[in-house]
């Protein structure tokens, strides 16, 4: 009896470490606006031609002087059917990254979000992280986004992990830990048509897993925002539209304007699940045919008045609480706070995870003692 207990409780202490297996989904209990299951059903139980179709443009890795151009040229001042300002989000790292840049993103209007402090190679990293390492990469990423670009530390909302490389459980236990809404790293290549759309992590995904691991604990409140493969001119899936092994030629603007359009009707001519153009900027910077394509896509986009150029963040907050098409146009636009930017061109700054190496940072606060890396965020 005595030993049992003893057993017992060694048991109760170890199993609390782990975080409960998730149970497969019950529409019963799981209900909006916290709780979603895995599926391909229109939140809100919408048909789709009242669904408004939500288009994500989303770039990743650091701000430069090289991709801002791009950005500048095809981005701002863009308005949607509603006259909302469009949306675009960018899933950014620390080395190299130009914070001053990010500030002027940030006051168009657009999202910023996370893509790690190290983005570090081999991507068995990333798969391996413990929720510690997690921690340490994005965790202390938005402390250090939100100092050196100067931009609120509640601003930041979602993350894409390198590589597109799950980490299972850790990743979305460090979400949860540190308040953030949405991850949209986990690719899907079965679930286009008809496409999932986002979902909560209390209960068992249903989601494919192509790079593995995908998380099976039951993590309340954090959403998967997936990200919905295209198919080349082969049918093949590519996540990333840069890595599509058989695109268009790439001085072919039509080619590639029609690329783009046949992939969005996918979702648009379906069940409205947020269409995703997901790309590295340096992949227009050289490629200005496809940069003019993307350009005209977006011009397209913002002619409808049923699809929207929208920051991530807004879809989920539109799964929330869905509304019809015609609702959401009448209402009001998002806003954000402004901020300002008194920039400093650091440099050189001695680099402590690089032996005899500088580096130059702008950012918009004192420069730091060293530069800034895992587990000194702000370098001091
Ligand atoms: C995730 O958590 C579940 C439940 O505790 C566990 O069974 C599973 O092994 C974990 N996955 C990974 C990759 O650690
Ligand atoms: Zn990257």
């Amino acid at each position: 009896m005595k030993w049992c207990a003893v057993i017992c409780l060694l048991f109760a202490l170890v199993a609390c470490d782990d975080l409960p297996y998730a149970e497969p989904c019950n529409e019963q209990t799981c209900q909006l606006p916290d709780c979603r299951c895995s599926s391909t059903v229109i939140p809100g139980g919408l048909e789709a031609r009242d669904t408004p179709q939500f288009v994500l443009v989303t770039f990743d890795d650091n701000i430069n002087h090289v991709n801002i151009e791009t950005y500048r040229d095809i981005l701002y001042n863009r308005r949607n059917s509603d006259n909302c300002p469009s949306g675009f989000t960018f899933y950014i790292n620390h080395e190299y990254n130009n914070y001053v840049f990010v500030n002027e993103l940030y006051n168009q209007g657009f999202e910023i979000a996370l893509h790690s402090i190290t983005h570090q190679e081999p991507m068995s990293y990333w798969e391996e992280a413990s929720v510690e390492t997690m921690t340490r990469e994005f965790g202390d990423q938005i402390l250090q986004m939100s100092h050196f670009a100067n931009i609120p530390y509640d601003s930041i909302d979602g993350m894409r992990i390198p590589f597109l490389q799950l980490g299972g459980n850790s990743s979305y236990q460090m979400m949860a830990e540190n308040g953030l809404l949405y991850d949209h790293t986990w690719l899907t290549i079965t679930n286009i048509e008809p496409a999932i759309w986002p979902y909560t992590l209390e209960h068992a995904s249903t989601q494919d897993c192509v790079i593995e691991p995908c998380p099976t604990a039951s993590i309340p409140g954090v959403w998967v925002l997936p990200m919905l493969t295209w198919r080349d001119l082969n049918d093949i899936p590519c996540p990333m539209v840069d890595n599509c092994p058989t695109a268009p030629d790439l001085t072919d603007e039509e080619g590639w304007f029609q690329f783009i359009v046949s992939n969005f009707e996918r979702q648009y001519l379906g069940n409205r699940a947020p269409f995703g153009f997901y790309i590295h900027a340096w992949y227009l910077s050289v490629n200005p045919a496809v940069e003019r394509a993307l350009d005209r896509f977006l011009d397209l986009i913002n002619n409808l008045n049923d699809a929207f150029l929208v920051n991530s963040r807004d879809v989920i907050e539109w799964v929330q609480n869905p509304v019809p098409v015609n609702e959401y146009r009448q209402q009001p636009c998002n806003t954000f706070v402004p901020t300002t930017c008194a920039a400093q061109s650091c440099g050189p700054i001695q680099a402590e995870h690089k032996e005899d190496y500088d580096y130059w940072l702008q950012g918009c606060a004192p420069c730091p003692r060293v530069y800034p890396w895992l587990n000194n965020p702000l370098g001091v």
